[in-house]
């Protein structure tokens, strides 16, 4: 959990971790049964709930477990605060939340202050591969400031256990390590079932900016933009245009740990209209 911030253009205050449940229901997707656990070929939505949830985890910033302290907490929590924290917490949230997938998207390492970026890698992810759940990563702007570079670490991360976490696709020319997309089906025994009715795109949003003009944090190229598109709208016709056909795209949600420019701003005045009309 030490030091780095969650990417954020122009606000590089440390964030130790964030944490974002995502439960996508799909009506058509409803019915009873087991979720998608690993041991299960496929991410499918659950039959009982009609529901596919996600954990998202950011930033975890893992190094050196026990000889890592914690940042971002009070002074009376610092001694005794340590990754063995960040673990534990990890080991809390998905027995209460029971997810169907858990995407860490990025930072998932410190690697300025990890002695050996795989063994930290192993470490942060540990808790998913212990509790046998479906994971993906993609990297944030800090995991390859260790013992591996951005490729090294994204390949550790596709050979990990359970993973699900791909390279890039094969035949494209892409910018980054780790673009790829899983697709999540409907409900075992459905009419759904072959089908995939929620897309999950991971992008490499880099590391910092290499054009001198612009300073900061890295961001999307347009190679990834131009493979996400082709992608989307294969996906879209596909379950527009093969039985049973739908009406409507299936929905799609893209993980990557540096937000987009819009983000920062996004304020509170994006909640309110202002007296002068203006704000939006
Ligand atoms: C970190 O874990 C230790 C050991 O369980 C615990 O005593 C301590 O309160 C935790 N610190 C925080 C900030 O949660």
């Amino acid at each position: 959990m030490a030091g780095g911030g969650l990417g954020l253009r122009g606000a590089h205050r440390p964030v130790a971790l964030l944490l974002v449940l995502v439960a996508a229901a799909a009506g058509a997707a409803a019915g009873k049964g087991k979720g998608a656990h690993a041991g299960t070929s496929r991410l499918r939505f659950r039959r009982e709930s009609g529901t596919f949830k996600v954990v998202q985890v950011a930033d975890m910033h893992y190094a050196d477990g026990r000889a890592t302290g914690c940042e971002d907490v009070l002074p009376s929590q610092v001694a005794g605060c340590s990754d063995l924290n960040t673990t534990a917490f990890l080991y809390r949230v998905f027995r209460a939340e029971d997810p169907d997938l858990v995407v860490f998207t990025g930072d998932n390492i410190y690697g300025a202050d990890s002695t050996d970026a795989a063994k930290s890698m192993d470490a942060a992810i540990a808790p998913a591969i212990d509790m046998k759940l479906p994971w993906a990563a993609v990297i944030g702007n800090h995991d390859q400031e260790g013992t591996l570079s951005r490729e090294g670490v994204m390949r550790h991360l596709v050979g990990m256990k359970n993973s699900l976490s791909g390279l890039n696709p094969e035949g494209v020319e892409i910018d980054g390590y780790g673009n790829y997309n899983l697709e999540v089906s409907g409900v075992e025994g459905t009419s759904l079932a072959e089908k995939s009715v929620l897309n999950l795109y991971f992008l490499d949003s880099g590391d910092y900016s290499t054009v001198p003009s612009i300073k900061g944090y890295g961001w999307i190229k347009a190679s990834q933009q131009v493979w996400f598109q082709q992608t989307s709208s294969s996906l879209q016709r596909k379950y527009m245009n093969e039985n049973p056909k739908q009406k409507e795209p299936a929905p799609g949600l893209v993980f990557f740990h540096i937000p987009l420019p819009e983000f920062s701003s996004f304020t509170a005045v994006n909640f309110h209209r202002s007296k002068t009309g203006e704000g939006y």
